[in-house]
């Protein structure tokens, strides 16, 4: 090695030993007749020192000459500190240099190399080695390893084992669009990068290896937000002979394993909710339950009172923010118009202040009598003090709009610590849901999902809308970490799913002939789910975007900054593949 120890381990008891360190330099402080210099790694920061007059002169200007992110390999001796920094770990000790050479030279960095840094977001991904470089981003990699090392360990603990399964595949129905690939021995032909590798973890399956795990990456061609990326990884699992209550006692055991083993914090036992209940007191299939603030619906005392907004209502429902009602005229303005933005799309927004002196102020006053306003106070069980925010409209819409605001209250009222986490399963997804567009049935989670068994009369009866799935989300702090189900694993059952979403018989014996083939042989009864790993990582990094937890990610258009990727291919590469030459 070209080096003894690290930038981060030299400490009291090193003393008088005689050293050589490697790194990069983060800075060097010329006071003259003294030199320092900041040398890092990945392991932290240890200071230099020479001195006018006892270091070699052929050193000084060595040091004098040296710029920022150069390479070196500095030799000396451990001495103490004349002034110690508690702030470092190593700040007890410096190093007297005997000798120094520049390993390489660099050019200076497009932006500083701290954690606060002057670099854009645009700037540090095209040199995202750099960015890489800097504390808090490699941080973020070094607890993807450990949740990636925690996670191996407790599902081998279980008996799971990790199969690779192909990448070049055909088309999965996962909901999004795919990526493909074209196939150069098979002209016009096209392989898809899989969206996940669901059918090849129920073939494991059916070929009897009971329990499968992959940390994996996936591929989806859609639209891209701060917790999605075209290429991420999930940690994809799959188990045979086990019921849905198998499933989510075996991964939440794994959830609480990693935030034991990683963070040292003991999470309770996972409350669950169904996706009705969700909907209807979050207004979302992900609740955020660091908080309550839970809708209350009031159709019943709010209609029929010649406010003609709620008598047109399908749904009149609101929320009571603790101890608002101080809010002032502008606030409320500058909320109403928050919820009327296009991304909300509220019509408007009702409030009704609860007066600390029992008194009540809203902005129906002209519709409703105080003795009404009460009777909504009481139903949200506000407090003198307090603000109820109401919406109304068609049920589905007040839901989604009721619970942006319901987020947005949250988060103003400083009720989202990122310290705390709150994860429940949602489970009793419907099977199924309508799109008006195209006219259709869609499987809400994929069509491999099994029907609970009780509702299987509903199929029967075409009753498609109410049919619920053995199917299941993780969700925690607003996130959907993960999602699975039990699977159908018989062929009627297969086939019927399959025409119930439009596949004529055909089609669906091109695109699932095998799963299906591979049921008629003794496949068993298993079930699955698939956490998103990076958003894993994100939510224990306490951060937003899952791009900081991802070593090289992609921007919010799907490209590769530094490689300037997708790009152009050559004419001669079109004609091998047989892709329609450009004009
Ligand atoms: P699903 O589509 O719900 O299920 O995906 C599982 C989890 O993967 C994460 N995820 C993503 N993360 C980052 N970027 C994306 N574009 C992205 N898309 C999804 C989410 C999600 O909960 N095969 C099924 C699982 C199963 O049934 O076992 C599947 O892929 O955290």
């Amino acid at each position: 090695m070209l080096k003894t120890h690290n930038c981060g381990e030299l400490r009291l008891a090193h003393i008088d030993q005689s050293v050589t360190l490697c790194g990069w330099v983060q800075r060097v402080r010329d006071k003259g007749a003294l030199l320092f210099v900041d040398l890092r790694d990945r392991y932290g920061v240890t200071q230099l020192v020479a001195r006018e007059g006892e270091t070699a002169p052929e050193l000084i200007e060595r040091i004098r000459n040296l710029g920022r992110e150069f390479v070196l390999q500095a030799q000396g001796k451990v001495v103490e500190r004349a002034s110690k920094n508690p702030e470092m770990p190593t700040g007890n000790i410096e190093i007297e240099l005997i000798q120094l050479d520049i390993l390489n030279a660099s050019k200076t960095p497009p932006f500083t190399i701290e954690d606060e840094t002057d670099g854009g977001e645009e700037l540090r991904m095209k040199y995202r080695y750099l960015d890489l470089r800097r504390n808090i981003v490699r941080k973020n990699l070094e607890l993807r390893h450990r949740l990636n090392r925690e996670t191996r360990q407790y599902l081998d603990s279980q008996e799971f084992i990790e199969v690779e399964t192909p990448v070049l595949i055909k088309s999965t129905p996962e909901g999004a669009r795919d990526f493909v690939v074209p196939s150069r021995m098979n002209e016009g032909q096209f392989y898809a990068l899989p969206q996940s590798p669901q059918t090849f973890k129920q073939l494991l399956m059916v070929s009897g290896f009971d329990r499968y795990y992959q940390i994996v990456k996936c591929f989806r061609d859609e639209d891209l937000r701060a917790d999605r990326q075209p290429e991420f990884t999930q940690i994809d699992c799959e188990m045979t002979f086990v019921n849905q209550e198998d499933i989510l006692n075996t991964f939440e055991g794994m959830i609480k394993h990693l935030f034991k083993t990683v963070k040292d914090i003991d999470l309770e036992d996972f409350p669950r909710m169904t996706f009705a209940d969700a909907m209807k007191f979050y207004g979302s299939d992900k609740p955020d339950i660091r908080f309550e603030m839970k809708f209350v619906e009031l159709n019943e005392i709010a209609q029929n009172k010649g406010f003609k907004v709620f008598d047109d209502a399908q749904l009149v429902a609101g929320i009571c923010a603790k101890g608002c009602a101080e809010y002032t005229r502008k606030q409320l303005d500058e909320l109403t118009d928050w919820v009327k933005r296009p991304q909300i799309g509220a019509k408007g927004l009702v409030y009704v202040k609860c007066n600390a002196d029992g008194t009540f102020k809203s902005s129906v006053d002209k519709f409703f009598a105080e003795e009404d306003l009460k009777t909504w106070a009481t139903a949200l069980q506000a407090e003198p003090g307090d603000l109820l925010l109401v919406l109304s409209g068609d049920t589905d819409k007040v839901r989604k709009q009721l619970g942006e605001l319901r987020l947005e209250m949250g988060s103003r009222l400083g009720l989202r610590d990122k310290n705390v986490f709150s994860p429940l399963w949602v489970i009793d997804f419907p099977l199924l849901e309508w799109d008006e567009d195209s006219q259709r049935w869609y499987a809400m989670h994929h069509p491999f999902t099994s029907p609970k068994t009780e509702d299987i009369p509903l199929v029967e009866a075409g009753k498609l809308g109410e049919v619920r799935a053995n199917a299941y989300d993780m969700v925690m702090n607003g996130v959907e970490l993960g999602g699975g189900s039990i699977r159908i694993y018989q062929r009627p059952m297969q086939e019927k799913m399959l025409s119930i979403l439009g596949f004529s018989d055909e089609e669906a014996r091109n695109q699932f002939g095998f799963l299906m083939d591979a049921f008629e042989f003794g496949a068993p009864p298993h079930g699955g789910i698939a956490f998103g790993f990076d958003r894993l990582c994100s939510m224990f990094g306490g951060a937003d975007s899952i791009r900081d937890f991802i070593a090289f990610p992609k921007n919010n258009s799907g490209r590769d900054v530094m490689l300037d990727s997708p790009s152009a291919i050559s004419e001669e590469q079109l004609k091998e593949l047989a892709i329609g030459l450009r004009k």
